[in-house]
Parts: structure tokens; C-alpha cells; sequence
């Protein structure tokens, strides 16, 4: 592990009023520690995970890519200061490291794009494409195709926002075979259940009084979907059912009886 922990010093914050010093989960956490080369942070929205991602990334010295703010609506002078008040602490080796966010990606693929009109050869750490040139998606998996193979420290947020449910899987794998050379560190804040269950993770909940690690299983994405998929199943419409059951039966397939389906989804 290039990081082991982050230590919040919540006593010396210089305001409790304002963001981010206001968050209530960054108040009463005290210290993260990293054991495994892929760390998760879930959470519901707002409960700090990207602010705490930032502070990390600022206090590595990682840039961040953010355009500067054109509003003054809310201009406030804490807004980028939580990492002064963190100590990031590294084991033997220090590294580069960088951070990828979902809504800056355009501005990174421009950067990148224009760097490769300049020396095309750049071009092979994307599949060879222009990003500019592919579908959101596309493009996001493209980028992260040729980025984790370097040595570093890799800080992503929401890395599955346009990633389809198979995409999200060829980039979990993606995820797992960087981690498992043992150059590549990950801190991903996600909502994806599907990125959650890389095994041997370790899983920070933002849903808590404090920051607290849990297992997949526990985490709230899991438990919803998991319902959700459930109840979807028992509140189909039973037209579509019927529709369903004639295909089956269609196909050759004397399958399970809607009644035997009833009964399972009952138990
Ligand atoms: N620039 C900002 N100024 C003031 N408050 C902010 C700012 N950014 C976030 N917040 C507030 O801080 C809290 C934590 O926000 P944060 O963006 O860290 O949440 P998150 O866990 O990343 O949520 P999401 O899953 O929606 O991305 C929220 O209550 C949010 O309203
Ligand atoms: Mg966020």
C-alpha cells in the first residue's frame, strides 16, 4: 500500500458552520486506515465521501482538474481547506497519483486529445482512438484502459457514472488485474454494486455516525438492489408474466409453473 491511513484532525477544525467542516461524518472520524490495494467509500449522496477524496487528493499534491468557479453564490473561504487539517500517511514508497472525476472528464479528454495531435503517439494509451471520438462511455472505459498500468496512487469518484452494467464488469476486471501487480492503489467512491464486490476490498461506509468499514453484503447498494429486484419480481404484472410463461413454453421450455414461480418468490 503506497497510502496506509488518513488522519482527520477534527479537533483543530477552524469552523463547524461551514463546508467541509460542517460535514457531519468528517466530524467524528477520526482516522482511515488502508490494508488492501482497492478501498471503497459508500455512502448516500451528501454524506461526504468525495470531500473526503479531495482533501486526499489535494494533500497528495494530486491536481484536480477543476476549472475555476464562475459563481460567487456561495464563495467561501473553507470551500478547499479540509486538507490542511488531514495528514495522508504513506508507507515505504511515495508515488504520483492522480483523480479521476466523472464530471471533469470532458476537460481531461479535451487535455488529452490535444496533447495527442501533438505526439499521436500517446494515442496507444487509449485503444488508439481520439476520446473526443467515442461515446461517453466508451471513452471513460478507453481512458481507463491505458491509465492504471503505471505505478501510482489512483483516486477515482464515480468512475461507473457512464459505464453500462457490462462495462462495469470489464472495468472491475480491469480494476482487480492493476490491483493484483501490486503497482496500482485505488480509493473509488462509488454507488455501483457491481464495483463494490471486487473481492478482497475494503469498504468504507459514509452512512454512519463516523466512517466505518463494512462488508459488501452490509452495504446499503446491496441491501436496496437486492429488494428492489426482489419486489420487482413479485409486483410484475401478471400479463407479463403470462407473456413470459407462453415463450417459455414456446421454446420448448415446460419450465417452472407460474404458481411453483409464485411460491418461490413468496419464500
Ligand atoms: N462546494 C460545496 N459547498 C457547500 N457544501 C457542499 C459543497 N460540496 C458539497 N457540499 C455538501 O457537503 C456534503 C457532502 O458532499 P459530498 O459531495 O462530499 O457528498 P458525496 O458523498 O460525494 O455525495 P454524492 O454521492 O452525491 O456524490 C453534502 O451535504 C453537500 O451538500
Ligand atoms: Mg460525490
Amino acid at each position: 500500500m503506497y497510502i496506509t491511513s488518513v488522519r482527520l484532525f477534527t479537533d483543530h477544525y477552524p469552523t463547524a458552520r461551514y463546508y467541509p467542516f460542517n460535514v457531519p461524518v468528517l466530524r467524528t472520524t477520526s482516522q482511515i486506515t488502508f490494508q488492501r490495494p482497492v478501498t471503497f467509500f459508500v455512502g448516500d449522496n451528501g454524506s461526504g465521501k468525495s470531500t473526503l477524496l479531495e482533501a486526499i487528493t489535494r494533500k497528495c499534491g494530486v491536481h484536480t482538474w477543476d476549472q475555476p468557479k464562475r459563481h460567487i453564490a456561495h464563495e467561501n473561504p473553507y470551500e478547499t481547506r479540509l486538507a490542511d487539517f488531514i495528514e495522508v500517511v504513506w508507507g515505504e514508497e511515495r508515488v504520483a497519483g492522480s483523480l479521476f472525476k466523472a464530471e471533469t472528464f470532458r476537460d481531461l479528454a479535451d487535455f488529452l486529445d490535444d496533447v495527442a495531435v501533438c505526439d499521436p503517439g500517446r494515442l496507444q494509451y487509449h485503444g488508439g482512438r481520439m476520446l473526443n471520438t467515442l461515446s461517453h462511455g466508451q471513452g471513460m472505459l478507453a481512458y481507463f484502459r491505458g491509465r492504471f498500468g503505471r505505478k501510482g496512487l489512483y483516486l477515482l469518484d464515480e468512475p461507473e457514472a457512464a459505464l453500462s452494467p457490462k462495462s462495469q464488469v470489464t472495468f472491475l476486471e480491469q480494476i482487480e488485474a492493476y490491483a493484483a501487480t501490486g503497482q496500482a492503489q485505488f480509493i473509488i467512491a462509488t454507488h455501483s454494486p457491481i464495483l463494490l464486490s471486487l473481492s478482497g476490498a475494503q469498504i468504507y461506509s459514509f452512512d454512519g455516525p463516523r466512517v466505518q468499514e463494512v462488508r459488501y453484503e452490509e452495504t446499503e447498494h446491496y441491501q436496496v438492489y437486492r429488494q428492489f429486484f426482489a419486489t420487482r419480481r413479485s409486483t410484475a404484472p401478471a400479463e407479463g408474466r403470462h407473456r413470459a410463461q407462453e415463450a417459455a413454453t414456446e421454446e420448448g421450455d415446460a419450465g417452472v409453473s407460474l404458481p411453483a414461480l409464485a411460491v418461490a418468490e413468496s419464500s
